[in-house]
């Protein structure tokens, strides 16, 4: 008897371990995720009229699904990888919750992403076409789901569970494309106008995220944007300099704006990801991490697969695992997963003026 206790008593521990002991602990209380295609984990399905979707094949063949899921990737995004570093399950998208399948018993406490695909800092002309949900309207949105909580907790546990909450806020790509692809918009500003004026608008929203209760802030600078497969083809397969040029004075306008605006405000922590200069080493030295394509994407069509977009009957490469680009602007899951890691532990120092992991016990 005694024995068969102790064994049953064993096998229970033993299951125990096997099944909780490889899951990470979860560090914070919930993400919430602000951001475009990079991040958007399929609000961008639940529009209508929008036609940046990625609800098609070859999207999503690398998921643990093997089905599209609304991610501009072959499987995760750096939301996914964001999650899975802090013991979380991915944020679900917000439409999904407010949608009519999950609108009585959906809860905005363990977290919510509001990224949208082809979402600017700028309210685009896409927004008349319901395209995507930009930023603005994004922090709408967290300001309905903030009364919700408000109800559902109290205004004293959820300001504790928000201040302990990461921010995720990954931006800014759409609004370089843009300014470079609209002539109005160029000759409106000059190009240094121009970023100023997305620093200080993204300030703006980030101020009201501030003032909702939000006080750890994860904010992802923009990438080497004239290095996309889809900018490349404009240089006989060479970067774009200008558009890189702009990418850089953004990134360091936002970061002189961010220490402004944390010496104004108590209480705000934040880490800054320095997205250009992480692809930019992944473009000069692809074998150090295992890529061998830094040029064309893994799925489309046409010279550098980037003369159409990931289609059904679109191009696919064999190896996913050795491309930096998965489509005509969106890394693979693989570069995805890099970026994450080095945001969460800053092992290249493009991270300041803390990593994610100081971010959560800061
Ligand atoms: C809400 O309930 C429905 C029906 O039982 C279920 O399919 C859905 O997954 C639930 N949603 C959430 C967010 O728990
Ligand atoms: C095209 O690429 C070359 C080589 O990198 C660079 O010198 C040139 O400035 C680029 N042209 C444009 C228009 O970006």
């Amino acid at each position: 008897m005694v024995n068969r206790g102790c064994s049953l008593l064993f096998i229970i521990i033993y299951a125990f371990i096997f099944c909780f002991g490889f899951s990470k602990p979860q560090m914070v209380p919930a993400v919430y995720v602000f951001g475009d295609s990079l991040v958007d984990v399929g609000n961008n399905n639940f529009l209508p009229l929008s036609i940046a979707k990625a609800n098609h094949p070859h999207y999503g063949i690398d998921f643990p699904t093997h089905k599209p899921t609304g991610r501009f990737s072959n499987g995760k995004n750096a939301a996914d990888f964001i999650g899975e570093k802090l013991g979380l399950a991915t944020s679900p998208p917000y439409l999904s919750l407010v949608s009519k399948a999950n609108k009585n018993n959906a809860s905005f406490m363990g977290g919510v992403s509001f990224a949208s695909a082809g979402a600017g800092i700028f309210d685009g002309t896409d927004e008349i076409y319901r395209q995507s949900v930009p930023l603005t309207k994004q922090v709408d949105q967290f300001s309905t789901v903030h009364e919700e909580m408000t109800k559902e907790v109290g205004a004293a546990a959820l300001q504790k569970h928000l201040s302990k909450s990461i921010f995720v806020v990954v931006i800014g790509s759409n609004d370089i494309f843009g300014y470079f692809q609209s002539s109005g918009l160029r000759k409106k500003n000059t190009p240094q106008q121009y970023v100023d004026s997305m620093a200080s608008s993204l300030i703006v929203q980030l101020q009201r995220l501030y003032d909702g209760g939000g006080r750890k802030f994860e904010i992802v600078g923009v990438g080497e944007v004239g290095c996309c497969p889809a900018l490349r083809l404009k240089n006989k397969t060479e970067c774009v300099v200008e558009a890189n040029y702009w990418a850089v004075k953004y990134n360091e306008g936002l970061q002189s704006m961010l220490k402004e605006w944390q010496l104004k405000n108590e209480g705000i922590v934040y880490s800054y990801f320095d997205t250009y200069a992480a692809i930019h080493h992944l473009v000069q030295a692809p074998a150090s991490y295992g890529f061998t394509e830094v040029k064309a994407a893994c799925c489309g069509l046409g010279e550098l697969n980037a003369r159409a977009p990931c289609l059904p009957l679109s191009n696919l490469c064999s190896n996913r695992q050795d491309h930096i680009f998965w489509d005509q602007f969106h890394p693979t899951e693989a570069a995805s997963r890099i970026f994450t890691d080095e945001i969460f532990d800053g092992s290249s120092g493009y991270t300041s003026p803390i990593n994610m992991r100081q971010l959560v016990t800061a």
